[in-house]
């Protein structure tokens, strides 16, 4: 595991950002699994900036979705598609059907994680995978007691993880309460993982993905076995580490 900490949050988004198109620039058809959420939305928009000042062509590039609520239009607002859509692949010059998508809408739920796990196959496997992680350790929406051996498939959210992601909500019953996600076993078959956390809130959550036992408590700790895992934090979402295990 390589582990980068920063100053501030300005600092991860431009790490990552310049990370994530060095390894665009230097892949001929890099497949990409990109993640949702608020650490994210900087990283998309200097993406965005990057291809704008045409210094980066995403034309060859291939998404993957990585989690999706169920029985959500997936073009609304509270859809993971629709956001990256409008932070970053409507901007950009690829073309609508170069996104796998997570469709939380399918009939068969089932059906769907199949056919995206066999997607995935097909196209020969994800090479980067972008991850952010739950102040509980999820990553994608694999809660805690997830097994390590999990694939794609429908998920219960836990209710602090609605609380993060509806902070406006007025009640459990208008939010999705369900999603579909990568399993951990289909997140850490990815070629190489680039993990980004802010803030004290996620502190506890970086601690034991970092330091803690290997547990299905922790989701997240499935990724101390990743051979090509890079953590990128702010100083804050670093606080509960061992400032010695920062490697650059
Ligand atoms: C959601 C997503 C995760 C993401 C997490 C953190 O629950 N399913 O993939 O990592 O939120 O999001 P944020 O960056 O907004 O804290």
């Amino acid at each position: 595991m390589q582990l980068v900490v920063l100053e501030d949050s300005d600092a991860v988004v431009s790490v990552a950002a310049e990370h994530i198109a060095m390894f665009v620039r230097m892949n001929p058809s890099p497949r990409l699994g990109l993640a949702t959420g608020k650490t994210q939305e900087g990283v998309y928009q200097a993406l965005v900036e990057e291809h704008l000042s045409q210094r980066l062509s995403f034309a060859e590039s291939r998404f993957f979705m990585l989690d999706e609520y169920l029985g959500v239009d997936p073009l609304s607002s509270e859809s993971f598609q629709g956001q990256l859509r409008r932070t970053f692949l409507d901007k950009v010059n690829v073309p609508h059907d170069s996104l796998e998508t997570l469709d939380g809408n399918a009939q068969d739920i089932a059906a769907e994680s199949a056919r995206f796990e066999s997607a995935v196959v097909e196209f020969g496997g994800i090479d980067l995978q972008l991850l952010g992680i739950g102040t509980n350790g999820h990553i994608g929406f694999n809660e805690p007691g997830s097994s390590f051996d999990s694939r794609t498939r429908a998920v219960d959210l836990f209710p602090e993880t609605l609380e993060r992601n509806f902070p406006e909500m007025t009640s459990l019953k208008t939010v999705p309460r369900r999603a579909i996600s990568q399993g951990l076993a289909t997140i850490a078959e990815a070629g190489s993982i680039l993990l980004l956390a802010t803030g004290k809130a996620k502190a506890q959550a970086i601690a034991a993905m970092v330091s803690g036992p290997l547990s299905e408590k922790c989701p997240a700790s499935i990724l101390q076995l990743h051979k090509s895992l890079k953590v990128i934090l702010d100083e804050d979402a670093a606080s509960l580490l061992n400032p010695h295990l920062a490697t650059s």
